[in-house]
């Protein structure tokens, strides 16, 4: 990005700053073309709002682009969309230089203002929620909640007089062009895609939340935290992320159960296959059954995402879950958990903890695990892949809603 204020409307700059060599953003995700904090700055005749600010190591730069357009003593509000340190390290500096500037958050980001300003006990500071409005001068900036996109203390705020929605990470992307708008930049729209994936797919049902709130808004212009600004056509992003986040409703209705195994001697395969035949005793649930070594992440992904329920079979091996699980396991972090049921089983020959650290697993991911986990000592008998049908139909049968007692 330039290195100066950039007027992005009459009286709203741009003062955020580029990370233009970063590769690696929060250790998951690839930034081939570097990165932007975006912070803005908006003029009234009562005083200036500044809407969020930048990572620390940048801050020098944001604070000269915020000299270049108005004195520390003319800050009257500002506005935090979210406190993760990309946005709010420059804020304890901020809040030294402007003392008398009052700080609107959402409830949720309490505990965290106080615990990255702790310089200052007496900072006055507001809590704000949908419908909640200021005005400063000649403009009013209305708040709207929308948590957990991907915090949970984050919001968003709309600025009336000139329809700019400022959506915090929302609709952002990775992605440095000093050319600063979506219709001036090169193309942005893998940045954009990828963004979506790694920041937003796991809270589909808040991005839902969030559209409805902007969809009730004329907007002009996307003031995001990330990557270009968006002021060509910013009705597309909403729909994108629209398509993106809507549930998927092509398999007629039914439930899907997909069965992820990896297998030795073909022990936990054999166990996999009578569950299989167990789910598929109930004719409201479409099964899969997949060998784990032959996935890629990809694919492992979009099946993980259309399941409603998922079991996971796999031996142990030196003490230890293979591998392969332990990657599907980490795909997780990427998709939405919220209604899904989880269940483990495994052939064993001595300890057999796999199966355990796998149930664990999942329970932490805050999987619905209705069912014990199914452990069988090497070969299984014919009782006991009857066992595993028993245990296939009665998962399908939670799924379809029958009542259970979780187990702990
Ligand atoms: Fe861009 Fe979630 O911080």
């Amino acid at each position: 990005m330039k290195k100066t204020a950039i007027k992005i409307k009459d009286s709203l700059y741009y003062i955020g700053v580029s990370d233009e060599d970063i590769r690696t953003f929060d250790i998951i995700m690839k930034t081939a073309n570097g990165t932007t904090y975006n912070a803005y700055l908006l003029k009234t005749s009562e005083g200036v709002v500044i809407f969020d600010t930048v990572k620390e190591a940048f801050a020098q730069e944001f604070f000269d682009k915020l000299e270049s357009l108005c004195s520390y003593d003319e800050i009257k509000y500002i506005v935090m969309h979210h406190l993760e340190p990309d946005h709010s390290g420059a804020l304890p500096e901020l809040t030294k230089r402007a003392p008398q500037a009052k700080i609107f958050i959402s409830p949720m980001a309490q505990p965290m203002l106080k615990s990255i300003s702790h310089h200052r006990e007496n900072m006055e500071f507001e809590t704000v929620w949908t419908n909640k409005e200021i005005t400063l001068g000649e403009k009013t900036i209305k708040f709207l909640s929308t948590p957990n996109l991907h915090w949970p203390e984050t919001m968003s705020s709309y600025l009336v007089e000139d329809k700019v929605l400022f959506s915090g990470d929302v609709f952002g992307s990775h992605y440095y062009d000093n050319r600063v708008f979506n219709d001036l930049v090169g193309d942005f729209d893998y940045a954009f895609k990828y963004y979506y994936d790694h920041i937003m797919r796991p809270f589909k049902t808040d991005v839902l939340n969030a559209l409805r709130l902007y969809k009730q808004l004329d907007i002009d212009l996307i003031a995001n935290l990330h990557g270009p600004i968006m002021r060509s056509n910013p009705q597309q992003y909403i729909e994108r992320y629209e398509k993106w986040s809507m549930p998927d409703k092509s398999k007629h209705g039914k439930k899907v159960v997909s069965i992820f195994y990896v297998t030795s001697y073909k022990n936990t395969k054999e166990m996999a296959e009578a569950i299989f035949d167990g789910l598929e005793t109930q004719d409201s649930v479409i099964a899969n059954i997949y060998d784990l070594t032959a996935l890629d992440e990809q694919n492992m992904l979009s099946i993980l995402e259309e399941s409603t329920g998922i079991l996971i079979g796999a031996p142990t091996i030196n003490g230890d879950v293979p591998k392969p699980v332990w990657d599907l396991l980490s795909c997780m972090m990427l998709i939405e958990k919220k209604g899904k049921f989880g269940g483990c089983f495994g052939s064993y020959g001595w300890s057999g903890e796999a199966v355990d650290m796998m149930n664990t697993r999942l329970k932490s991911l805050k999987f619905r695990v209705p069912l014990q986990p199914k452990k069988i000592k090497l070969i299984p008998t014919k009782t006991e892949l009857l066992e595993c049908i028993e245990y296939g139909q009665e998962f399908a049968e939670i799924v379809n809603g029958k009542m259970v007692e979780m187990t702990l």
